[in-house]
């Protein structure tokens, strides 16, 4: 019998094809909606391997109703979706996927920092609302990007490719990361900072940090009081780093310029979410790392996580 592989989301069967021989593919048959938990959880009971994605909770109720489990391969970078330590506990290997989707995720970093500084949704929503009528000297007029400073929190991978973006674009760079970088601050001329002096100093906040215990809502009121009126948040991480009450009233009482969002506290957010109401926040749905290639990629690197795994040996890119 082959090992049973459970698919959270229906994936492209040409992905799969090269993986059919050795495998017995079970899916979710939607693109769009999540698989409901009751499903989830009766699935895992006859897996030997799970992808899932960021939508699903792969805690201790699923690690205990998951009796065959060997492996669950998280299709994204960040896994703050699974308890990893209940997961070690069960003997169970977690893997996620880095450096496939480093560059496109900064790619759209530095989009969203130059989106919500040259405030091009609201450009682009002034003539399609049919509001254009004259030129004028400071008709929505932004910020500049270059030459100004950008500090990035969380300086991992991502971090560093946004710094490349940065430097292309003259900036300074200043990082605030749990370790030193020094090949960026050799080769970027990336200044090391603690938290507060980097919130004081940077006109672009860039937030990159993974979400756990330590880093949740580390960007609350005081973080958001000591930005400067001028500068501007982006969150491409999790968006339960941030205090969005406070970020909202930042927002609104002008101690922060805007905000460029890729990820919520609750996500999906809805258009009613109070932040959504903020013609100087720039919203997109989790879409860091979506471009067709790198996602093919991360599913492939998932499936050959699991291929090892499932055939005895280590995982390429385990987390635990
Ligand atoms: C990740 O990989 O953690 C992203 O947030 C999903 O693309």
């Amino acid at each position: 019998m082959k090992p049973v592989i459970y698919i959270t989301r229906k994936i492209p069967d040409d992905i799969l094809q090269p993986y059919q021989d050795s495998f017995d593919f079970r899916m979710w048959d939607k693109e769009e909606t999540p698989v409901p938990r009751d499903v989830l959880l009766s699935e895992a009971a006859s897996a030997d391997g799970v992808l899932c994605l960021l939508t699903e909770a792969i805690d201790k109720e699923f690690l205990a109703a998951a009796k065959h489990l060997k492996i669950v391969a998280n299709m994204a970078v960040g896994y703050d979706n699974i308890d990893v330590e209940a997961a070690r506990e069960h003997g169970v290997v977690v893997t996620n996927t880095p450096d496939v989707l480093t560059e496109t995720t900064a790619d759209l970093a530095f989009a969203l920092l130059m989106a919500t500084a040259r405030r091009i949704v609201e450009a682009n929503d002034y003539i399609r609302d049919d509001k254009w009528e004259y030129w004028s000297p400071y008709l929505l007029a932004g910020s500049d990007i270059h030459g100004k400073k950008i500090g990035i929190v969380g300086m991992g991978r991502i971090g560093e490719a946004v710094a490349r973006r940065a430097k292309g674009f003259d900036m300074s760079i200043l990082y605030h990361n749990r370790s030193r970088k020094v090949k960026a601050e050799q080769e970027l001329g990336a200044v090391y900072c603690e938290f507060t002096e980097l919130m004081k100093e940077a006109d672009f906040v860039v937030s990159l940090i993974p979400l756990t215990e330590e880093t949740k809502e580390m960007f609350n009121e005081q973080a958001f009081q000591n930005m400067k009126s001028s500068a501007v948040f982006i969150n491409v991480s999790r968006g339960a780093t941030v205090d969005e009450q406070a970020l909202h009233d930042a927002l609104t009482a002008n101690t922060i310029r805007a905000a460029g969002l890729d990820v919520f506290n609750q996500e999906p957010i809805s258009a009613e979410h109070p932040l959504m109401k903020l013609d100087n926040v720039v919203c997109l749905p989790h879409i860091g790392s979506a471009s067709v290639a790198t996602r093919t990629k991360m599913l492939e690197l998932c499936l050959d996580n699991l291929k090892e795994v499932l055939n005895g040996a280590q995982a390429m890119t385990p987390v635990n």
